[in-house]
């Protein structure tokens, strides 16, 4: 029987710990965590994204700061309020939503925000440290992924992880995490791209397949060998007239084909999506405690 890998049920119990933990600091010393969230223009995806942001941190009790800005507002504004939660001593956690509408430089923006405050691990010092095996705040979604195959036991040392993705936020934090020597880690990691040749070959070497790239059914069952463990990344919107929103959502993989070759696998939604979520709110708990 494959395992269907449940990232709503680990979230939750995330989430309880993390509550537990506030309610006894907010005891102590009546001091709770905040975490501000900056969203510019109107992407609809981001809106969703915030929105599950914020009941995360009411059900747990942090205290959530929303700057909505409109599309047109300026990088110079941006840039000035990201100044001012950086000095916000009830501001822990700074996200700054991405992608940000065309015109704005992502990059001088994220890198604005205080590496203590940087509860996305986006920042470079993070993102050095990480590579480094050193404490750092850790991109949500690949610590997500980490955790959930900490959660179910999946033995990750000495195991052929193959990452199909590169980006910064996912393929390549992803890869650093797999290699340390931690637990989960120690694991063999290759990462392909759109440059990879054989990519079929690559794949079907891998004892744990994890899918990056934001393409609806790009793994199929012939890519994934017989047993291995298959984690799914990607949320893509795939349009339907007959869906209630017009449209449904998909993961990169070809979930019903490939649950049938392996050995466990992550839906979507409710695999990985759910883990982001409750990697930023024990980021932004960490941070609390760390900087607060
Ligand atoms: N857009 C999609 N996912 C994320 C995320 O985890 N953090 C930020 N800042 N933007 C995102």
């Amino acid at each position: 029987m494959t395992q269907i890998i449940d990232g709503v049920a680990v979230k939750k119990d995330i989430l309880d710990h993390l509550k537990n933990e506030i309610d006894n600091r907010v005891k102590q010393s009546n001091k709770q965590p905040g975490l501000a969230v900056i969203v510019v223009g109107d992407d609809p995806a981001s809106h969703v994204y915030v929105s599950m942001k914020k009941k995360a941190c009411e059900q747990i009790g942090i205290a959530s700061f929303e700057h909505q800005l409109p599309a047109d507002v300026g990088e110079d504004t941006v840039a000035s309020l990201i100044t001012a939660l950086n000095h916000d001593d009830a501001v822990h956690g700074i996200l700054l939503q991405v992608p940000l509408p065309k015109g704005y430089n992502e990059t001088t923006l994220l890198d604005m925000i205080s590496p203590e405050k940087d509860v996305d691990g986006f920042h470079p010092i993070n993102v050095g440290k990480l590579l480094l095996g050193r404490p750092a705040f850790q991109s949500c979604t690949p610590y997500g992924v980490c955790q959930l195959l900490d959660y179910y036991k999946i033995e990750t040392a000495g195991k052929h992880v193959v990452i199909i993705g590169r980006s910064n936020i996912v393929g390549k934090p992803l890869a650093a995490m797999l290699i340390q020597r931690s637990k989960p880690g120690n694991a063999t990691v290759t990462i392909c791209h759109s440059h990879t040749q054989n990519l079929e070959e690559i794949t079907r070497q891998a004892d744990i397949l994890i899918a990056a790239i934001g393409q609806s059914k790009f793994v199929t069952a012939d890519m994934v060998k017989s047993g291995a463990v298959v984690i799914d990344v990607g949320v893509n919107r795939v349009e339907d007239p007959n869906a209630d929103r017009g449209y449904y959502l998909a993961g990169d993989v070809d979930f019903n084909a490939v649950k049938e070759k392996c050995s466990a696998i992550t839906p979507v939604p409710g695999g990985v999506g759910p883990m982001t979520i409750a990697m930023l709110m024990r980021n932004t708990v960490m941070a609390f405690k760390q900087y607060g």
